[in-house]
């Protein structure tokens, strides 16, 4: 079956906004979707004092969502402070290209999460700030919230389908999911949960439940 796409996304698909790249950008980062596999590029000028985004750019190598959703993210971002940026979400990104099939939610994860982390790198590196990514269960909540059910577009916090997250002493994650066996999403669930850990190499063992 077809996906069908809003009249703005289609748009945005054709004739993307702040395409291109900038040769010394301020802040940047690349960020890839684990639901897919497809990347995005996210370039940033900063005007310094205020930190507003003075220009941004992107570059993409995905689908035509991606392409969309990185354009209206870029185009909402455009003008604002770093902190006003940070409080973009994907949510906001999919509501303003008119929505987004569920299975292309996904794409407007990868749009925000490679806008913060263009900031983030910003924020490093002329700023000084350090984060804290260390294996924690705040930390991995964090990214458990980048993951989309695809059969209704929402993330997996959201919708309660996560009844339990733990990291023991042993440095094993445990995640215990509210989700039926026959469930065709559930093996995507499985494997982007597992994609988006990957990152705490400190991790042992992710353990996934069906409660
Ligand atoms: Fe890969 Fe859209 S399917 S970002």
């Amino acid at each position: 079956m077809a996906i069908k796409y809003s009249e703005k996304v289609i748009e945005h698909f054709k004739n993307p906004h702040n395409v291109g790249e900038l040769t010394e950008p301020a802040g940047f980062a690349t960020e890839g979707s684990p639901a897919c596999g497809d990347q995005l590029s996210v370039y940033l000028d900063i005007e310094e004092g205020t930190h507003v985004i003075k220009d941004i750019k992107f570059q993409s190598y995905g689908c035509a969502s991606n392409i969309a959703t990185a354009s209206i993210i870029t185009d909402m971002a455009k003008g604002k402070t770093l902190e006003e940026a940070k409080e973009l979400t994907w949510k906001q990104a999919a509501e303003e290209l008119g929505g987004l099939p569920p299975v292309k939610m996904h794409c407007s994860v990868l749009a925000v999460d490679a806008l913060r982390s263009a900031i983030k790198n910003y924020e490093e590196t002329h700023l000084g700030k350090q984060f804290d990514d260390s294996l924690s269960k705040s930390n991995v909540e964090k990214e458990l919230e980048k993951i989309i059910y695809g059969k209704v577009g929402v993330d997996i916090l959201t919708l309660k389908l996560v009844k339990y997250v733990g990291v023991d002493n042993e440095n094993n994650i445990i995640i215990d999911l509210e989700m039926d066996e026959d469930d065709k999403f559930l093996d995507d669930v499985k494997k982007e949960i597992r994609e988006h850990l990957a990152q705490f190499e400190k991790a042992n063992k992710i353990e996934i439940n069906l409660v």
